[in-house]
């Protein structure tokens, strides 16, 4: 952390003496609100690679240490000794539950988890291979449709009460979405089984005999949503910020954040991870993709590698590497592309190129994986990334608020079109 407390910026003949705000943990932030007031310019930035859109005081990264914390929990004890719901929590409210919070949060959102009957009308009119981030993003976005009676935005309670709903129906709504595509009848979320387990229930069941849920799949998909549960202002989070910082309802704001994580850069990754294993095939292809990942001219790169913030590791990878390996053993799968993933890893990590730009498997390496090993269809991959995300998502939503510095997103541009020109008539076009 730097120690200055000012810097001075020297524009012309005009020094400007900036503020430098101290976070709790990281990098110093100038402070350049006032920039454009006394110099007239503005600051360039794309991609945001230097500049905090907000303050916030739930996740923290090192991505040089590999480094993350959730409400200060390094996410290596979270994902040890926590369950995603109790993490849901603690980003929502900023503290661990005492065991009876946790038991009326629990009950909250089983209770919350149904949705409305029209809703599942609304699903219907997709088409039947509708991609399911499609039928997420409109059916999260109809849900203000649903429960404008709970949308007064300055009332705590209806705030609380949309943070818990989206919680509690993404999962649903994720179930209905896959059962849908493959022509099966939906099914109600049970009240009695744990989150995770619910919604494996509401995926998996046959319409014909009960399902007997597995715990270690169980298990195995509780922690992928623990470590995919928030990563502080990330494109999908910023999107939900963004949309929320106009005062749009929670719905709609999460449905934005869904339709970012769509992209491959992002959410997307895992599904374009598992595509890319596949198209490679067999081990012995590896060093012709990694080849083809080097060749600018291909315009290809090796999926589930490289981190906007993470340069060094991805703590998230390093857990879900060996849950990967210990869910594939004791489900006993014997996955080909377990053997390709590898190879890709080890061949990857001592490239010239990989290392030299620190590019690293991420979480999504692995994560498409285990999904594969837990039977959940490729096209539902970046649903499952939308279902732990919705913690973080909804969590940012309720901060912003109530941050008495928040205001309408509005980036500036650096104009590069035309100067003024006047308008010339069809006919006399050239
Ligand atoms: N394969 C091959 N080369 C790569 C890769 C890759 N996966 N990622 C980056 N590079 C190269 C770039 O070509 C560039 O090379 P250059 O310096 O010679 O021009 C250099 O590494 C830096 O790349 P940038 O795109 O500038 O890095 P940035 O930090 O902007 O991008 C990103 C990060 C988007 C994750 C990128 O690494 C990528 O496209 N990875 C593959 C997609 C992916 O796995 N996304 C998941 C992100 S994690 C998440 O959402 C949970």
């Amino acid at each position: 952390m730097s120690d200055l407390d000012q810097v001075t910026l020297s524009a012309g003949d005009k020094l400007v003496s900036l503020p430098v705000l101290k976070p709790t943990l990281g990098n110093s932030c100038i402070d350049i609100s006032k920039l454009t007031k006394e110099t007239g310019l503005f600051t360039y930035d794309s991609g945001f690679t230097a500049t905090a859109s907000c303050k916030s005081a739930i996740t923290y990264i090192d991505g040089d240490a590999g480094v993350l914390l959730y409400r200060g929990y390094p996410i290596e004890q979270l994902a040890r000794q926590s369950t995603f719901l109790e993490v849901a929590y603690l980003l929502m409210n900023g503290e661990l539950p005492s065991r009876g919070e946790m038991t009326a949060f629990d009950r909250e959102v089983a209770h919350q988890a149904m949705m409305h009957e029209s809703l599942r009308k609304f699903l219907n009119g997709f088409n039947y291979d509708a991609h399911p981030m499609a039928m997420l993003c409109g059916s999260v976005a109809s849900l203000s449709g649903f429960h404008h009676d709970t949308l007064d935005l300055s009332d705590p309670e209806h705030r609380r009460q949309a943070a818990i709903r989206l919680i509690a129906k993404v999962p649903t709504m994720a179930a209905a979405a896959h059962r849908y595509s493959i022509g099966w009848p939906i099914r109600y979320p049970r009240y009695n089984l744990d989150y995770v387990s619910r919604f494996l229930h509401m995926m998996f069941e046959l319409p014909s005999e009960p399902l007997e849920l597995n715990p270690i799949v169980a298990k195995a998909l509780d922690l992928l949503f623990i470590l995919h549960a928030d990563h502080e202002q990330n494109a999908s989070t910023s999107t939900v910020r963004l949309v929320g910082s106009t005062g749009a309802n929670p719905y709609a704001s999460v449905a934005a954040g869904i339709a970012a994580l769509w992209g491959p850069a992002h959410g997307g990754a895992n599904e374009a991870v598992l595509k890319m294993l596949e198209e490679i095939g067999d081990a012995r292809h590896v060093d012709a993709a990694v080849a083809k990942a080097k060749d600018k001219e291909s315009g290809f790169r090796l999926m589930g590698f490289g981190h906007r913030i993470y340069k060094n590791f991805d703590p998230r990878a390093t857990i879900i590497r060996e849950m990967t390996h210990k869910v594939l053993g004791e489900l006993g799968v014997n996955d080909p592309l377990l053997e390709v993933a590898l190879k890709l890893e080890e061949a990857a990590l001592k490239d010239d190129y990989f290392i030299q730009r620190k590019l690293y498997p991420n979480v999504d390496f692995y994560s498409g994986i285990i999904y594969k090993a837990l039977n959940i269809p490729t096209e539902m991959f970046t649903v499952m990334f939308a279902i732990a995300r919705t913690a973080g998502w909804v969590a940012h939503w309720l901060e912003q608020q109530v941050d008495p510095e928040a205001k309408i997103g509005r980036p500036r541009q650096v104009y590069t079109g035309h100067a003024k020109r006047d308008y010339v008539g069809i006919d006399s076009r050239k």
